[in-house]
């Protein structure tokens, strides 16, 4: 049995995830036990789970620059790439996921660790 683990999502075509945005992927398509948040900065894609660690935000709904995104809550910053926590009042990182862009289309693989 082929589970999307191994295979991926195709969750978005490339271009629909507007540069400095991102896209909330339910936890119930991922099979994940949170919601996978795909950033789109700076011609790069990245993905972590969705809920902020020191609270209840969305990370989809936060500000993305530079590598990073700020909780619109509380405004900790996370790295994008890492997902290591940057400032307080968050102290614990955000899990990351692999994202992959092939065949005009950009692909989530929940709970493998991205590959750059
Ligand atoms: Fe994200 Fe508080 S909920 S910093």
């Amino acid at each position: 049995m082929t589970s999307t683990t191994e295979t991926g999502i195709r969750v978005a075509a490339l271009g629909d995830i507007p540069e400095g945005e991102a896209l909330k992927v339910e936890a119930e398509l991922t099979g994940h036990d949170d919601a996978i948040a795909v950033f789109h900065d700076e011609h790069t894609y990245y993905a972590l789970d969705d809920t902020c660690t020191h609270g209840r935000a969305s990370l989809s709904d936060g500000w993305i620059e530079g590598g990073e995104v700020e909780c619109p809550l509380h405004s900790a910053r996370f790295c994008l790439r890492t997902g290591e926590a940057q400032c307080m009042p968050a102290t614990i990182g955000m899990r990351t996921h692999r994202v992959e862009v092939r065949s005009g289309a950009v692909w989530l693989y929940p709970g493998q660790e991205p590959t750059g």
